[in-house]
């Protein structure tokens, strides 16, 4: 039965893994409201040409391709920023600024699967049109950081990395570096966490060897871990550029210190981000421990919407993926138990009974009541226990003798108390018992 496996990396959801990630959904979906985000949503199957060259080569190597068979060249979503930027951008005069927007859904990456990395995943991604200031990162990275305490973690549990590409951009050039160059180191540093000095490989490789005192700059830069040894590093260069950045920064730091949220932000000019687009701040969600892939990532945007043809239009976003998400909720001990309980389960004698329940069981549920009963004639001992594992609060019995005094026996599944009540007052009986409690 082989050939009917999923695909390597896709993923099945039976119930309970479901319950786990809608729990997550209700509670992101939950916190953008409270940010006041609007809900979008789009396609996940779209033009290739909306990622060639704007994602970058990663994600571009990574996509899963195809030609349609009207000989349209198609993409399975990788992320949603392409998108958002098209949507934005084709009503930009007519939304209302400024555009607060998330979504949730499913995108594709042809990876190589590991630890919290499939093929398909799902994103929370959460973007800001329209406002060029800090005052849009200020606003994001609050949403992110809540989206993530909602689940009850805390800055012992992760962190948000902060840094910047325009920093970056203006340092260099203080040091003498073309554009070019500049690409070259930045690609550098996003791979030399990982690589080390082979990180510099690509960059010898087109423009020669750096020189070393040039190179111990870079590596210096990479160590700035505090607004204050920023500071200190710039004083040396000056300039209007770096000046104006440097303020920046302050707002963005001084707004999160503001809001309570220092303790979960860290200056960290490592992360440069492997995306093509990003212009400004770039930010990486991590678990403190180090253990997991990037929780989250985002940053700045403001040429994209452009790019894919809309008006200038400033932009910032960020994605929290769910699989590193959930792994570390699971490990934390924060990933709740769902159960699919019903409120209220029925007990049947016969075919007769059965009749009699059915209107009380239609009318329970038409009032919004979970209720659940068995679909076959099973013995009186059987149903009882069936009720007791089921988790329900309350059981309706609907006995011969009952019905034939005109009553069914409501039975308290937590105390076990008895009572019967007329039948035509069930459904008003068991409302006034779940308003109770
Ligand atoms: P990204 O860093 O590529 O950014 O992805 C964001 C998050 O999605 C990652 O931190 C990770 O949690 C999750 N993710 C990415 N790839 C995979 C995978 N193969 N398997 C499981 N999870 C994955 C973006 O996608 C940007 N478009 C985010 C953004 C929104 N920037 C601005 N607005």
């Amino acid at each position: 039965m082989a050939s009917f496996q999923t695909l390597p990396g896709f993923r099945e959801f039976y119930p309970e893994d479901l319950a786990r990630r809608n729990h997550i959904f209700r509670l992101w979906r939950q916190t953008a409201g409270t940010f006041g985000f609007a809900e979008y949503d789009a396609p996940v199957l779209e033009p290739l040409e909306l990622y060639k060259a704007k994602s970058g080569d990663e994600i571009e190597a990574q996509l899963f391709s195809f030609t349609d068979k009207g000989g349209r060249e198609v993409a399975l979503r990788p992320e949603m920023t392409p998108t958002v930027c098209r949507l934005v951008g084709a009503k930009a005069n007519a939304l209302k600024r400024p555009i607060k927007w998330f979504s949730i859904g499913e995108f594709y990456r042809y990876e190589r699967m590991q630890k919290g990395r499939g093929r398909c995943f799902f994103q929370f991604n959460a973007d800001i049109f329209g406002e060029p200031g800090p005052e849009a990162e200020i606003e994001l990275i609050g949403l992110l950081v809540q989206c993530l305490c909602s689940f009850g973690l805390t800055a012992e549990d992760f962190y948000v990395r902060l840094s910047d590409r325009n920093l970056w951009f203006y340092y260099l050039e203080a040091l003498g570096l073309d554009e070019a160059r500049i690409r070259a180191v930045l690609g550098a540093v996003d791979k030399y966490e990982k690589y080390g000095d082979d990180a510099f490989k690509g960059y010898t490789e087109a423009h020669g060897p750096l020189a070393p005192e040039l190179k111990a700059k870079i590596l210096a830069f990479l160590q700035v871990k505090s607004l204050a040894a920023l500071e200190q590093t710039l004083a040396a260069l000056g300039g209007e550029k770096l000046t104006a950045r440097l303020a920046d920064w302050k707002k963005l730091l001084g707004a999160l210190e503001a809001m309570g949220l220092a303790k979960f932000v860290a200056v960290d000019l490592g992360v440069v981000r492997g995306l093509a687009y990003y212009t400004g701040f770039v930010f990486e969600a991590f678990d403190r421990k180090g253990e997991l892939r990037a929780l989250a990532g985002g940053g700045r945007y403001d040429d994209l919407v452009q790019k894919l043809g809309g008006p200038a239009l400033p932009a910032v976003g960020f994605a929290i993926g769910d699989m590193t998400f959930a792994l570390l909720l699971e490990q934390r001990g924060l990933m709740p138990t769902m159960v699919q309980a019903p409120d209220v389960y029925c007990v049947i004698g016969g075919e007769a009974e059965r009749l009699a329940a059915f209107g009380d069981i239609q009318a329970l549920r038409a009032a919004g009541f979970r209720v659940d009963y068995p679909m076959k004639e099973v013995a009186f001992g059987k149903q009882f226990k069936t009720a007791a594992e089921s988790g329900a609060k309350l059981a309706l019995i609907y006995g011969g003798d009952e019905l034939a005094k005109g009553v069914v026996k409501i039975r308290d599944l937590t105390d076990r108390s008895e009572r019967e009540v007329p039948r035509a007052q069930v459904a008003a009986q068991v409302r006034d018992f779940f308003s109770a409690s």
